[in-house]
């Protein structure tokens, strides 16, 4: 599960997509404090706890640092940064029923270009898990060699 390294001043641009997805319902927002008990159920209910703690995290500073994506009223997706180590992305995910439609790139899109406005220059996606082709895919990032379990050795459980 290595870390993956995104070169943020070479960013594809995120509009096109958001507002795809805008047309078809979804929006893609920063988390507000009144959404956080909603966003930490949604992670506790689809991913798991390790998860749900970053998403806390992220509610901790303002702005937030977590994006929903949100359809109908309900969360349908998450992403976060600098919520694990600081210049990490994620964690970050879409129900399994909405995979597939570009909620996942605009979540990742939205969370890199507030890195950027942030002042990194680079992204590290933290723990890439089995994601490692969608990261190269629609962001060209590459992986970080020997960086596994790395800024996570010192977790009581890699869970
Ligand atoms: C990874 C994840 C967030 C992607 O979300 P998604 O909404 O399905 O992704 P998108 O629809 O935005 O996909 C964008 C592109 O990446 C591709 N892609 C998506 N998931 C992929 C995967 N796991 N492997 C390879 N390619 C993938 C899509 O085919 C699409 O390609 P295209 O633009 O050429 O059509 C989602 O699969 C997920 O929640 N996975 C479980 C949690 C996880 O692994 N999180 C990442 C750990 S760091």
């Amino acid at each position: 599960m290595p870390d993956m390294l995104v070169k943020l001043y070479d960013l594809p641009e995120k509009q096109t997509l958001v507002q795809q997805l805008a047309q078809q319902g979804i929006m893609i927002k920063r988390g507000m404090s009144g959404d956080m008990h909603r966003a930490v159920a949604f992670v506790e209910e689809h991913f798991n706890a390790s998860w749900r703690n970053s998403c806390q995290n992220a509610f901790a500073r303002l702005p937030s640092g977590i994006f929903l994506a949100v359809r109908d009223k309900q969360i349908i997706g998450f992403a976060c940064y600098d919520v694990v180590v600081r210049n990490f992305f994620g964690p970050t995910g879409v129900t399994d029923a909405c995979r597939g439609l570009g909620v996942g790139k605009a979540l990742l899109l939205e969370c890199l270009h507030a890195m950027r406005s942030d002042g990194y220059a680079y992204a590290i996606i933290g723990w890439a898990e089995d994601a490692q082709t969608f990261y190269q895919r629609t962001v060209g990032a590459t992986v970080i060699p020997n960086s596994f379990p790395g800024a996570y050795r010192n977790m009581v459980a890699l869970d």
